[in-house]
């Protein structure tokens, strides 16, 4: 067994967004083993239930919620439900999220805010409402889930890499304003789950175990910044150091060669 691991999250409350598919449903699954209070929240409960069953053996509780993150009522009420419920909120990891292609051509204004309303206010709403109870109790530690995407505004990336890089902003200035509050924002690369099944151009892909095993170890070395896997923390660091001229050029070649050839 895992001492770092085993000695930050046996026994922890920790309230997870988004927890009904991919890196949120993996993490649940990765933490379920140290006999966590879980507060799950996401739109589809039936997911969560599902997947609280399949857990059940583990010696976790779960307590289960469907919540639109867009809805800042339904968030403070949800995270205040479950704080009374579980009697601590140690954890909070910001998950929800959705993504899409803001392309020019692709012009489409609701998907655009609904992305905004997810991924950025959704997510602010989440770490306000946790925060309203750890600043108080003194501890506490806020996971947000950023994206390598938000290395540089990537073509036709444009409205995910600004929520990513918005809330990364918005984290980073908290954790600055809050240092008794842990703040860890984790950028991943690309992991296999539903948000990005129809790109054709993943690469260096992971499992969604393997990366919700990397996210808790970082969390429990109170990690600040994570950006896995290491070629893409390596990758994420060299785009953003590029003069802008050839980071355009750069850019617009690597979307011409990714966009299918018409026949
Ligand atoms: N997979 C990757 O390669 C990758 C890379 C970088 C960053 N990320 C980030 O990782 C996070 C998780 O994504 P994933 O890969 O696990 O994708 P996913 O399998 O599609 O899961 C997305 C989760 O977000 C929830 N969600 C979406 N809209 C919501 C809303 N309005 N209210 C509440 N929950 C909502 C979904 O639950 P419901 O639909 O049930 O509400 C689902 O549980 C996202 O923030 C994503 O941007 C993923």
């Amino acid at each position: 067994m895992n001492q770092d691991l085993h000695s930050y999250w046996t026994g922890k409350s920790v309230l997870i967004t988004g927890a009904s598919s991919g890196l949120g449903y993996a993490v649940t699954e990765a933490l379920a083993s140290y006999k966590i209070k879980f507060g799950l929240l996401s739109r589809r409960q039936e997911r969560m239930q599902e997947l609280a069953d399949k857990l059940q053996e583990t010696g976790s509780s779960f307590w289960i919620k469907s919540c639109d993150v867009r809805n800042r009522d339904e968030v403070l009420s949800s995270v205040k439900e479950f704080h009374q419920k579980a009697g601590s909120l140690d954890v909070a990891w910001i998950n929800s999220g959705i993504s899409l292609d803001s392309s020019f051509r692709k012009w489409d204004w609701e998907a655009f805010e609904s992305s905004i309303d997810t991924n950025l206010k959704g997510a602010i709403y989440t770490i306000r409402a946790c925060l309203e109870i750890m600043v108080p109790q003194g501890s506490g530690a806020i996971v947000g889930i950023g994206s390598a995407a938000s290395m540089r505004g990537l073509p036709t990336r444009g409205v995910y890499s600004l929520t990513k890089v918005g809330l990364d902003y918005f984290l980073q200035s908290k954790a600055a304003e809050l240092p008794q509050i842990q703040f860890t924002v984790i950028h991943p690369g690309f992991v296999d789950t539903p948000i990005n099944e129809s790109n054709p151009n993943r690469f260096w892909l992971l499992t969604p175990e393997k990366a919700a095993r990397i996210m808790i170890k970082a969390v429990a070395k109170r990690k600040r910044q994570l950006i896995y896997p290491l070629r893409m923390n390596l990758l994420f660091h060299m785009i953003r150091l590029l003069p802008l001229p050839f980071y355009y050029w750069l850019a617009n070649k690597t979307m011409k060669l990714s966009q299918p050839s018409k026949t």
